[in-house]
């Protein structure tokens, strides 16, 4: 391990997700355990321009493997995105001896980030911590198991009421403009619809396949819609169309929020935060600097933040059939 780095910065920067103090908990006890000193940072960027900083040992991080939200609190910065932001960061990072950060966010905290390392040849890694599960490199980014679980339990509640109503539910999920919550979680509640940004099922099959559904003997249906889904402005639109041209259903809207954000992280993301802050601890000790630490074929691998940030991953083919099937 190289012995140039001697203090760690670490934040949590975009929206929040579950699994993010996990991560956090991970960065500070790796560091502890190459007997490395490390720095909470407050507030993502904004903190850091503020010198919002405070130590962290292997006992700070102590019961928060289990908590949602992240108690280095997060924000999105503006002034970041200046080069005199930028330069009020390093000088505050320089004032308290900070030698390298770990960055716990999305594919916007991930570019804030690149653009550091090259103003400034800061070593950086990041730990993808989003609900959406948008960023290239990895299967999974932190927070979105967890995300599924909670959005397919609240589903459930949903179709409760549905079907003792008889009525139609368009349910609206994050993800922001892609649909790996939406196709995923519409599968696991049996939906009879799933409206995604990828395919634009469009109004009139839309209508069809409701039709289908009421005319195959269901009482009652569940449309998943994610949030990026462009076949209407948005979900009460839809109800009203669909209001409009089918008087056969009762129709109702649940916009779930972020309610979705929040909740003890599942044991899948807390495990999967544990591997990755050790990798981008460990990594920046090694000389790495300006990757995304990701899943991939289970294996903890890495992946330049410029193709990071760049590349979507992709809502996956074989599942959008499967939707299809299971709505016969
Ligand atoms: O990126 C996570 C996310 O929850 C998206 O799914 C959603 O569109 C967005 O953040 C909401 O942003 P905000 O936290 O600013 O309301």
């Amino acid at each position: 391990m190289s012995n140039s780095i001697k203090k760690i910065g670490v934040f949590t920067s975009g929206g929040d997700s579950p699994g993010m103090n996990a991560a956090v908990r991970s960065v500070v006890r790796a560091c502890a355990f190459h007997s490395v000193e490390c720095v909470g940072i407050y507030r993502g960027y904004e903190g850091m321009i503020d010198g919002d900083f405070t130590p962290m040992d292997a006992r700070s991080v102590k019961g928060i493997i289990n908590k949602g939200g992240t108690i280095l609190k997060s924000a999105r910065s503006k002034e970041f995105r200046t080069k005199e932001g930028r330069a009020k960061a390093y000088e505050q990072l320089k004032k308290a001896n900070i030698d390298a950060l770990v960055v716990i966010g999305g594919d916007g905290s991930f570019t804030g980030s690149m653009i550091f390392n090259q103003e400034y040849n800061f070593p950086v890694m990041g730990i993808p911590g989003t609900i959406d599960n948008d960023i290239f490199g990895t299967s999974h980014t932190l927070g979105y198991d967890t995300a599924l679980n909670t959005v397919v339990e609240a589903i459930d509640k949903i179709r409760d009421t549905a079907s003792s109503h008889n009525r139609l539910f368009f349910v609206e999920v994050m993800g922001r403009d892609v649909g790996h919550i939406a196709l995923n979680v519409g599968v696991g509640a049996g939906a009879e619809e799933i409206l995604i940004p990828e395919e634009d099922l469009g109004l009139d099959r839309l209508l069809e396949s409701l039709r289908r559904s009421k005319q195959s003997g269901k009482s009652s249906s569940i449309v998943v819609v994610a949030e990026g889904d462009k076949i209407g402005k948005n979900v009460f639109e839809l109800k009203d169309y669909v209001d409009a041209n089918m008087a056969e259903y009762e129709v109702r809207v649940s916009v779930l929020g972020h309610m979705q954000r929040g909740g003890p992280p599942s044991c899948f993301d807390r495990v999967l935060a544990s591997r990755m802050g050790v990798r981008a601890v460990e990594g920046l000790l090694n000389g790495e600097s300006n990757y995304m630490v990701g899943l991939r074929n289970d294996k903890i691998q890495i992946t330049p933040f410029d193709q990071a940030v760049k590349g979507k991953s992709k809502i996956n083919m074989e599942l959008l059939r499967v939707s299809d099937i299971m709505s016969v």
